[in-house]
């Protein structure tokens, strides 16, 4: 069997998911939310971040962290911990168009503040101008088109503040593969969701949309997560604005698909940034590179 046939990148789509819709049912996004994640963290998709993540930090000598599209709190419960065990000590502060403030409320409080939530809608393409700190983005640069995206760099970059890109999705048959085993865990993790909901239960085991919304909803994130060599032409667009970008892949936890990511910050010292030549887009690598 060719085994590059399964992990090889396919062309990007932009199809809608079913949680971004204004139309889905509250107990729907937020169950379809709330069990990514319930599978980040039991598969550990984000357990090599911290190291890089605080050397990014550490230039930067930032100690706030402002988390965009945070969801149901993504990886925070466990990253915060691994964050600040080394020498700095960062808050966090998670943010979401549509904050879920039942799960958000609960995070706040078993880390006792050290990670924070915006009880308002914070919108990742209009950022107010007083959430000051290093940006991160963990399952979530592939929601917006890349337009959208480069927008997100951009204010990034002319706030002069730190961004961190992570994404667990890849555009490949085998992680579109993993992704839809969702609808044999989502009903599993449904168990441990609060609070309590009846129609939760009915969605799930009864009417399945939530875990068929997951397995859908986790296919199209995989056919809309960008590229490295897409990620580093994103960043050749800011080559003149004296930003050290790093772009590469890591291990992620159980999962054989690894996780991309883009980090960058300003540089310390004023230099003419060398030109990168770009890859093709679609091409994958398997290292880091910084630009
Ligand atoms: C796939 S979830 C990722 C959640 C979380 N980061 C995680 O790792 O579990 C995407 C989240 O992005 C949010 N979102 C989508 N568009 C947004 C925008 N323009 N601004 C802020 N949040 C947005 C959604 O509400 C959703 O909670």
């Amino acid at each position: 069997m060719d085994v590059n046939a399964f992990t090889t990148a396919m062309k990007r789509y932009h199809l809608y998911e079913l949680a971004d819709q204004t139309w889905c049912p509250n107990i729907i996004r937020q169950s379809i939310v709330e069990s990514l994640r319930l599978s980040i963290n039991s598969g550990g998709y984000y357990e090599e971040t911290p190291a890089i993540l605080r050397k990014s930090l550490k230039n930067t000598k930032e100690n706030q962290i402002i988390d965009l599209c945070s969801g149901g709190g993504g990886p925070w419960e466990s990253l915060h911990v691994d964050l600040n065990s080394g020498e700095g000590r960062y808050d966090v502060h998670l943010t979401d168009i549509n904050p879920n403030h039942d799960v958000l409320t609960k995070l706040q409080n078993e880390t006792n503040d050290s990670v924070k939530f915006c009880a308002k809608p914070v919108n990742a393409l209009e950022l107010p101008k007083e959430l000051k700190g290093f940006r991160t983005l963990f399952s979530s640069f592939h929601h917006f088109e890349p337009h959208e995206a480069q927008q997100i760099i951009a204010d990034a970059v002319s706030s002069r503040q730190g961004i961190a890109i992570f994404e667990f999705t890849r555009r490949n048959p085998l992680a579109i593969l993993l992704t839809s085993l969702a609808i044999i865990f989502v009903p599993i993790f449904v168990l441990s969701m609060r609070p309590f909901s009846w129609s939760r239960l009915l969605f799930t085991y009864i009417v399945p949309i939530i875990p068929l919304g997951a397995a859908y909803d986790g296919t199209i994130s995989c056919l809309r997560t960008y590229t490295e060599s897409e990620l580093r032409e994103f960043t050749e667009l800011f080559a003149d604005q004296n930003y050290q970008w790093e772009i590469g892949n890591l291990k992620a936890g159980i999962s054989p698909i690894p996780v991309t990511y883009l980090i960058g910050h300003p540089k310390e010292t004023v230099k003419i940034p060398e030109y990168q030549v770009s890859t093709p887009v679609g091409e994958q690598e398997t290292e880091a590179s910084t630009v």
